[in-house]
Parts: structure tokens; sequence; C-alpha cells
């Protein structure tokens, strides 16, 4: 009954989206890696984008890695662009280019989790496995009354053996797009549209008051909190970036000179510029940006290189550093 309704109600409110339809799993993939941690709304045109530059998995598979990262940068989540180019290359190894089509073949690729494994085989190859992301967490903890915390994994195996029973074997892929869009659309987190809801009459959170309290979900992850200085050098319209390295966020993206210091020096550093603070899943960065356009020359050291101010957009970068170049013009600090 809940599986019918749900389709009916999907059938209904889907919304039409570039990747809806589509049956290449290459395709499939690319939209469901960047809807991992993305808005649909910002991702559509990152995912015409990618798909436009890289049009098969061979492709992706042979470009530079840097040419992905390009294509990704205001993502955020590098590694997600990274995993998808390994994948790639898993790809046209293991299977002579093509998209396996097995879930087992599938969840081994590189950056393929249960999640994505699921939401692939069952989209483009018909097979019922759940997807189950933190939408379906949601709207089955209300819908069926569970009051275990989503946070462990025991719940998310308890809630994936339901899925498991309830999902439609005829059309797996539209029983997993469903949740997703139902729950993005109408069983959101705050404010959901329970006044027209196809569950009103079913739903244990909504019959009981708990729509509010449910799904629990304890143990908040503690961020870490990180001070970063960037300094912009500028001398006769170029300026200097350093490439990052080592195992750490943003690897291989490209920065203006960063000083990374601790709370107490970086509440002191009064010079700057520009101000920005990014959350990422385990970390809080604190950015501040200063400017010093009284250089005589530059000088690169080792892993730093000289670039004309007209060519910063060549060089993929975290969102911290284009969300800095978008508010500040450099050629007015002469
Ligand atoms: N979120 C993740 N995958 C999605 C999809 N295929 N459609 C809509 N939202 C999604």
């Amino acid at each position: 009954m809940f599986t019918q309704r749900l389709l009916t109600w999907y059938d209904e409110h889907k919304r039409s989206l570039p990747w809806r339809g589509e049956t290449d799993p290459y395709k499939i993939w690319v939209s469901e890696i960047i809807l991992q941690q993305t808005r649909v709304q910002q991702g559509w045109d990152y995912y015409l984008l990618f798909i436009e530059t890289f049009p098969t998995v061979e492709s992706l598979a042979k470009a530079q890695e840097e040419q992905v990262l390009r294509v990704w940068q205001g993502l955020g989540y590098y590694s997600r662009a990274r995993n998808m180019h390994t994948a790639a290359q898993q790809i046209v190894e293991l299977h002579q280019g093509i998209f396996p089509q097995q879930y087992d073949d599938i969840r081994k690729l590189k950056g393929i989790g249960d999640y994505t494994a699921a939401a692939i085989g069952s989209i483009a190859f018909g097979l019922p496995y759940p997807a189950v992301d933190g939408n379906v967490l949601r709207i089955i903890s209300r819908i069926f009354g569970i009051f275990d915390d989503i946070a462990t994994q025991k719940t998310r195996q308890k809630i994936t053996d339901i899925c498991t029973k309830i999902i439609d074997t005829q059309r797996p892929g539209d029983f997993n797009q469903a949740c997703m869009e139902f729950g993005a659309t109408w069983c959101t987190p705050k404010n959901p549209q329970c006044t027209e809801c196809p569950f009103l009459n079913q739903c244990y959170a909504l019959q009981h008051g708990q729509v509010n309290t449910l799904p629990i979900k304890s143990n908040k992850i503690s961020k870490r909190e990180r001070y970063f200085v960037y300094t912009i050098y500028i001398y006769s319209n170029n300026t200097l970036l350093e490439q990052r390295t080592g195992k750490d966020i943003w690897k291989n993206l490209y920065q203006f000179p960063l000083l990374e210091t601790d709370q107490q020096q970086y509440e002191q550093i009064e010079n700057y510029e520009y101000q920005l603070r990014e959350v990422l899943t385990h970390q809080i960065v604190h950015a501040k940006f200063i400017v010093e356009t009284q250089c005589q020359s530059l000088k690169a050291t080792n892993n730093q290189i000289i670039v004309p101010i007209s060519a910063l957009n060549d060089y993929p970068m975290p969102k911290i550093m284009t969300e800095f170049l978008k508010s500040k013009d450099l050629y007015e600090q002469k």
C-alpha cells in the first residue's frame, strides 16, 4: 500500500530533471555522484557541463585529473571527482569500458557505496536494491514510527531491510527516485507538507504529533576548526599560486600562498581585506585574505608558480578561493 501510493504520487509530482528517463548508466552515475552532497538546483548545470565535457566513460578515463577538477570547481567534496576519474579507469581496465551491470561489480568501483550502487543498479538495470539515503531514513522513520537513532549502522540496516521488503520489483528505479523526490520536495526535514501528504492517514509521526521529533539523530559529528591566512601577492598584474598536496582537504587544488595558524593568532590578524568561512563535513575552515600590493617582485618558492591575474580561472580552486575572487577585483588593487 505504501509503495503503490508512493509511486502514484511520484507519477504525478516528479520534477522534470536532465537525467530523468536517462538509461545510460554512465550518466545516471554522474548524476547520482553530483547529487550525493549537492542540491538538485545547484547540481543541474554541473551535470550538463560534466556530460558535455566527458560524454562517455572512456573520455573521462582518458582525461587529465586537473581537467576533471576544473569541471568540478565550486561543487566541493572534490574526492567525488577524483574517485569518478579512477572508477572510469577501472571500468575501462576491468570491464572493457562497459559499465558493469551486476550490483557487486558496481559496488566495487572506487567511490561507489551501498547507496550509489543501489541507485545506479535500480535506475539503469532494474535491480531491486533500495537506495537508502537521508531522505529514505527520514520518510521511513516518520511513516513507520521508528525511534531508533538513524546515525547508527544498525538502524540503517533495519530501514534497508524494510525497504528491501517493500520495494516495487517491477519499478525499483522509480521506487528509489520516488523516495528521493518525496523526501526532497514533500517530507522535508523542516515544514513538511503534511496537509497534502498521500500518507496522511497512515503516517505514524503525523498521527502521533511526532513529525518534528522524527527521525531521531544523535551524536552530531564535532567539526575540527581550522584557521587559514591567504596572502595575495600582486606585482605587475601577476600573483603567486601554490598547489595543495598531501593527505588533506582540497588535494591538488590551487590556492594563494597559505599560512595555517591557530585560533588565537588568527584573531589577532587585522590587516586583511576579506574574511570567509566554509563548513565542510568534518571541518570548519575560517579564512582571512591579505592583499599585498607593495611587492617589488614576485619570487616563487619550489611549490609555487607565478600566474597572471587574468589566468586565475584556468586553475582548479577550492570554493573558498573562488568566493573570494568573486568578491574582489584584483585589478583594482594595483
Ligand atoms: N537525489 C539523488 N539522486 C536523485 C535523483 N535521481 N533524482 C532526484 N534527486 C536525487
